[in-house]
């Protein structure tokens, strides 16, 4: 099974092309990469990935940020605005009140666009230019779009946008407005848009960029290989686990293909491997009841409601990848309720980091896992917080303090703080 952790890194096929060739996660079917547009399987529509020849170790890198990493990308160079290289944040407080032994927060909200879709962009948008397509599309719960818009005006290309209709949080849209997508609201839920966005990819209307595709994936891999190179810098050691919220399953799915690369060039020891550990909203959580019932599939949930807007999604694409990295690396997965998270919310800008609700999921997520004796006080954890506080700003308003009205003059505002 090509997904175990203990699989070998696969012999190439002739038609390896740069370095690198696709391959079916269900039949092995390969293909070339650059070759014809195509994001699943010919012959069974199977997940495809990314393969290489030849891969890189951990210290083969050199430079910053996602094109650090390039010996283990598709491409050489991407279309950039210096995506990567997020900060790896000391939490003390949290740390300590969690009761674990090492706490770091991995803020992707500190990415050019505010999320951790830039790093999947660079490299999918400069494979959507190797490929010579013009008019790049998405489905999106807000963060997709922006990057999209964002890096495809970027690169030189039109973009369209499907978005479900009052879902999508105010930063977002503007981002994906000023950047001049295309953007059209869908009076349905995000699984909708994709079902849409997909059957105009296949008629060829427009190139995809959801995290169906596997080019995208690849640049979020560096994530992971960023965490644990920090970790080996600061701690001598891998983390015990990375705690981060799921909704189509993206970056659960390139993570743990970031670990199985290193486990096949042997940089990675099996058992150092870091437990992938997803966070779901309550309202919107098929991964974390398929991982409950050890099912082999996610069942699709049609009604979806949450706070957290970014990982309002039913119908988590990359399930097949994801479900392994997450049984394989003995991980798990936990839902949370939209209280929860807004608490998290509040824990993390208390540490001074401002984050956008999906993101607190995970330290919701870590503190809920943590309390019912499943994360032991032991554990180093890295919680990846995807998104920016200011994604959201009706969000972040509702979870502080409202501004105080006070007079025009400084008795008046005295008189009030003495209050
Ligand atoms: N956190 C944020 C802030 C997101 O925007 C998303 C996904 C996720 C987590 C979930 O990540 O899909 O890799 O499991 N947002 C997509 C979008 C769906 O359209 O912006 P995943």
């Amino acid at each position: 099974m090509s997904l175990s952790l203990a699989a070998e890194q696969p012999a190439p096929p002739v038609d390896a092309e740069d370095g690198a060739w696709l391959e079916c996660i269900e039949c092995g079917e390969t293909f070339a990469p650059f070759a014809d547009i195509r994001y699943t399987c010919d012959e069974c529509d199977g997940l495809l990935e990314v393969r290489y020849v030849d891969l890189p170790s951990l210290d083969d890198f050199e430079g910053r940020g996602v094109w650090r990493y390039a010996d283990a990308l598709p491409l050489d160079s991407g279309v950039t605005t210096q995506e990567g290289a997020t900060p790896l944040y000391e939490v003390p407080r949290l740390e300590n009140d969690v009761g674990v032994e090492a706490l770091r927060i991995k803020h992707e909200g500190m990415n050019p666009t505010g999320s951790f879709k830039d790093r999947g962009m660079t490299v999918g948008v400069a494979v959507a230019k190797e490929l010579g397509v013009d008019r790049l599309a998405c489905a999106s719960t807000g963060n997709t779009s922006a990057a999209l818009a964002a890096y495809g005006s970027r690169g030189g290309m039109e973009t369209l946008v499907l978005l479900p209709a009052g879902k999508v949080a105010a930063g977002k849209i503007a981002q994906a407005s000023l950047h001049g997508a295309r953007i059209l609201e869908v009076d349905g839920n995000f699984d909708s848009c994709l079902d849409i966005v997909q059957e105009l990819a296949a008629r060829g209307e427009a190139y995809l960029l959801n995290s169906l595709n596997p080019f995208r994936l690849e640049g979020q891999k560096t994530i992971g290989l960023e965490i644990l190179e920090a970790f080996r810098d600061d701690y001598g050691a891998f983390p015990d686990r990375i705690v981060l919220p799921v909704g189509n399953a993206g970056n659960t799915s390139a993570l743990y293909k970031a670990f199985r690369e290193l486990v096949q060039v042997g940089d990675l020891p099996l058992e150092d491997v870091p437990k992938l550990t997803g966070v779901q909203a309550a309202g919107a959580a098929p991964m974390v009841e398929a991982i409950e019932n050890d099912a082999d599939e996610v069942r699709r949930w049609d009604d979806v409601e949450t706070r957290a807007t970014a990982i309002r999604i039913g119908n988590p694409v990359n399930a097949p990848k994801a479900l392994p990295g997450i049984r394989e690396t003995d991980g798990t997965a936990v839902a949370v309720s939209d209280e929860e998270i807004t608490d998290a919310q509040r824990d993390l800008a208390e540490e001074g980091i401002g984050v956008e609700p999906a993101s607190a999921a995970s330290i919701a997520g870590l503190r809920k896992l943590r309390a019912d004796g499943v994360v032991t006080d032991d554990e180093r954890v890295a919680c990846l917080t995807t998104g920016h506080l200011l994604k959201d700003p009706d969000a972040a308003a509702a979870a502080g303090s409202d501004p105080q009205p006070v007079p025009n003059d400084t008795e008046g505002v005295l008189e009030h703080l003495h209050e």
